[in-house]
């Protein structure tokens, strides 16, 4: 099985960016343990972040040809940019959606995604591992095609 992990903006800040709502992992720090992860259960993970929309959106659409499932963690993208939706329901790779902090908990612009309508599920509000229960979600449903 193989994985795409996007990270989206500020997502490179990870560790010195409001860590007391962030957490004290860096992104190195996290897709190190998605990977290692992935060793362990026999998926191939690769990580991309970036702060522009467009890359983002660029490596949705080149996931399409060889991952079964995407994590994303789409930062403030979540709640701003239909072009990320319409990217992931287009490319039909079954995608899950991680926030590291409970965006319901925080202020009322983060409550809405307008990506989770085309996602296979959400993982919100455990930090970094997040993406590990997210990384097992996929393993537990297995390649779809
Ligand atoms: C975030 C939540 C978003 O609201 C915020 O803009 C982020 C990070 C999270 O992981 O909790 O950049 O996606």
């Amino acid at each position: 099985m193989n994985i795409q992990l996007i990270h989206g903006p500020n997502l490179n800040l990870l560790g010195v960016r409001e860590p007391e709502v962030y957490g004290y992992d860096t992104l190195d720090d996290i897709n190190a343990s998605v990977v290692q992860e992935g060793e362990k259960l026999g998926v191939t993970v690769r990580a991309f972040q970036s702060n522009g929309e467009g890359a983002l959106i660029d490596a949705i659409h080149e996931a399409r040809t060889w991952a079964d499932y995407i994590i994303i963690n789409p930062g403030a993208y979540t709640h701003t940019s239909i072009a990320l939706r319409d990217a992931i329901a287009g490319v039909e790779v079954p995608t899950i959606e991680v926030h590291l902090s409970n965006v319901h908990a925080r202020e009322e612009f983060r409550h809405h995604s307008y990506l989770s309508p085309v996602t296979l599920g959400q993982v919100i509000g455990f930090g970094a591992s997040g993406y590990i229960m997210a990384l097992h979600g996929a393993v537990a449903k297995g390649k779809q095609s």
